[in-house]
């Protein structure tokens, strides 16, 4: 792989089942097109997994349905490292050492583990669950990524991984390189069919809110047919008087790469029944292969595996390389004199 390309990291959670369209419009159609750009590895965050209860089976079908649906998506083993966290070990060695360069502090300001305890009561909170962007920053570092492609709520964990590394770097010597957050802002954000003022996320809504890129295409085809939308019949992109016809608008530009000025004329005069049907047959036409490939990936777990294995040992060779240095600055004996 190219040394001269920049280098990406990005992690993705193993619970949620099905991808749903906000998840593949807002970072994974990126993971993808990063592939061209950069030397990206992608991560299937089993560790972090763990840091809520997890049913043991379900975690491992889940890992292997969030591979095959990155494959599914485009990610190219011969042309990214796609991985699983777990299998890495330097991961939690790494992370180990971070969590002794983080202040206590500084680790409770994190307020997406205020957000995630407050859910679960924070005495059944785990200390897993406490030290989890710490964690995330091992995962950045043992790669010496350049940038970071997440989504905004991870702008946080992404300042934390910035100044452990030159806090590291300032106390042991040049080690880690410093990442800038990568965020995507037009597509960035695509919204609840159901309530167009809020994200669309698994947790947020009713089921008719969310598209997922798993279920039955007929199924997805009617959630886009009763969206909501307004009262006015004018097919414009106006996110704050008319939310529900920008969030189509979006997704339909984004979808197929036309730009949304183009759709508003295209749409001149025809009723949101139109825009709402032609939607929803490109969808259809998008999420049937991709499930297809999926499925096929998931018939054939053997393979899956196989190509995790090989992505595993491709991302420890760098891993390695940069634990054995952290190690060695922090004053740890070589194992292997
Ligand atoms: N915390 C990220 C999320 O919730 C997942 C993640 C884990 C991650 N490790 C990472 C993202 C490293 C970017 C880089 O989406």
């Amino acid at each position: 792989m190219a040394l001269d390309r920049p280098r990406a990291l990005s992690g993705i959670q193993p619970t949620a089942g099905s991808f749903h369209l906000g998840n593949y419009l807002g970072a994974i159609r990126q993971y993808v097109a990063l592939q061209e750009t950069h030397d990206a590895f992608y991560t299937v965050v089993d560790l972090h997994a763990i840091t809520v209860p997890q049913d043991p089976a379900e975690l491992r079908a889940n890992s292997r349905l969030a591979a095959a649906q990155l494959l599914a998506s485009g990610l190219d083993p011969d042309r990214c490292t796609l991985f699983i966290q777990s299998h890495v070990p330097e991961h939690a060695q790494l992370g180990w050492v971070m969590n002794c360069l983080t202040g206590f502090g500084e680790a409770s300001r994190m307020t997406q583990f205020k957000d995630k305890s407050a859910k679960q009561g924070a005495d059944r909170a785990t200390v897993g669950l406490f030290t989890y962007p710490i964690l995330q920053v091992a995962d950045i570092l043992l790669y010496q990524a350049n940038h970071v492609p997440v989504g905004e709520d991870q702008r946080q964990h992404i300042e934390l991984t910035r100044d452990l590394a030159d806090r590291f770097n300032g106390r042991f010597g040049e080690t880690f390189t410093v990442p800038a957050p990568y965020i995507v802002k037009e597509t960035g954000k695509i919204y609840d069919l159901q309530d167009p003022t809020i994200k669309m996320s698994k947790s947020a809504s009713t089921p008719k809110g969310i598209v997922n890129l798993l279920d039955e295409p007929k199924v997805s085809a009617k959630k886009i047919k009763s969206a909501v939308t307004d009262l006015e019949t004018e097919i414009r992109f106006d996110e704050e008087k008319k939310p529900g016809i920008s969030n189509l608008l979006t997704i339909y530009s984004t979808l197929t790469g036309t730009a949304i000025p183009e759709l508003e004329r295209r749409y001149e005069g025809k009723g949101y029944g139109a825009l709402k049907t032609e939607l929803s047959e490109i969808l259809v036409e998008w999420v049937t292969p991709f499930r297809e490939r999926t499925q096929e990936y998931l018939a054939d777990p053997g393979t899956l595996d196989k190509i995790l294995a090989k992505g595993a040992e491709k991302a420890r060779a760098v891993a390695a390389e940069t634990l054995a240095l952290a190690y060695d600055k922090v004053g740890f004996l070589p194992a292997k004199p």
